[in-house]
């Protein structure tokens, strides 16, 4: 990944205590367990997968709160990764999605708020409703989807219980094996063409990004709200045109398409990118969107045959 000067990573001596991974299954959680561990930090994680226990991953079903039985270590801080994400899965069923994102946490929240854990409670940029540019994390929330307001929700709830807490708002975080531009890259490399939208839009950031400024704020146990987002959105044709050009292909192959034929899969926000003025204060830049793309490409045609 493109990363602009040293600042951009957490320091190899930082210190991070005992912590906790609520979620070590999901995309984040397991890059988070990968760097933390490397960096050989006390981590305990939870899955709600059997067959994945062992001494440092106990189980915990969302669901099922009840019957969670919490490691009696005391931890420095508590990582919250779990829940259900899927925009279209917390549109159909949403009693469900309470259950899991807001009840669920909330539970979690509590036993670890008890014993005086730093919680960093993973947001996103859908608590707001996308119509102002860059909102600062003083800025009212407003969600528009199912998803965003139960982030929203739980946001507000967990703040009136502790304020050993961070918020991180992440905007869209693109991992190697991002669906979308796999996808693209397949069809691109057989001369296909596709046809991202051009009229909606997104801020991406690199997922080894989104996981230092968590371990810069494990270490730091930053009060507050933090924005994680890129330096601006761009749209979804665009990054299709740095694609293609990263990878030397005919940028004919991208056809700009317009949102009429809706998606839901695609967040329909008019603009996502957000204010970065805290992340700025814990030491970190917002990155440039094309480069993220552009780098995206690179290591996937490298890792991909
Ligand atoms: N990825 C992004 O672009 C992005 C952007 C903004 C914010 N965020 C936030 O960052 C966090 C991590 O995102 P992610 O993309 O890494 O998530 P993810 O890959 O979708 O993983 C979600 C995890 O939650 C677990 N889960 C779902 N229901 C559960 C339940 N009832 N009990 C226990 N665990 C349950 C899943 O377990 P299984 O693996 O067993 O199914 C899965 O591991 C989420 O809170 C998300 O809202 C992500």
């Amino acid at each position: 990944m493109i990363v602009k000067g040293k600042d951009q990573q957490d320091t190899t001596n930082a210190r991070y205590g005992s912590v906790l991974i609520v979620g070590g299954d999901s995309v984040v959680g397991t890059n988070l367990v990968k760097t933390f561990r490397m960096k050989r930090a006390n981590v305990i994680t939870t899955t709600r997968r059997v067959d994945k226990l062992d001494k440092a991953t106990v189980w915990l079903d969302l669901l099922d709160v009840n019957a969670t039985e919490f490691p009696s270590l005391k931890f420095d801080t508590a990582i919250l990764c779990a829940g259900l994400t899927s925009k279209q899965q917390c549109d159909q069923d949403p009693q469900q999605s309470y259950k899991t994102n807001v009840d669920g946490i909330m539970h979690v929240v509590a036993k670890l708020a008890a014993q005086r854990a730093h919680i960093i409670y993973l947001s996103t940029n859908e608590v707001f409703s996308g119509s102002d540019c860059f909102p600062t994390h003083k800025a009212d929330v407003n969600p528009m989807s199912i998803y965003g307001k139960l982030k929203a929700e739980c946001e507000s709830k967990i703040r009136s219980i502790t304020s050993n807490l961070t918020i991180v708002r992440f905007t869209k975080i693109i991992h190697p094996k991002f669906p979308l531009f796999v996808e693209w890259v397949c069809r691109i490399k057989k001369r296909e063409t596709i046809q991202p939208y051009c009229d909606k839009y997104f801020a991406p950031i690199p997922l080894d990004y989104a996981v230092n400024v968590i371990l810069r704020l494990t270490s730091m146990k930053f009060p507050g709200i933090v924005h994680v987002s890129a330096s601006r959105d761009i749209s979804y044709y665009e990054a299709g045109v740095v694609i293609a050009k990263t990878l030397s292909r005919d940028i004919n192959l991208v056809i700009p398409h317009r949102s009429i034929n809706d998606d839901k899969d695609i967040p329909n926000l008019a603009k996502t990118a957000l204010d970065t003025t805290t992340l700025k204060e814990i030491g970190f830049s917002p990155c440039d969107p094309c480069d993220t793309i552009k780098a995206w490409a690179l290591k996937y045609n490298t890792t991909v045959v």
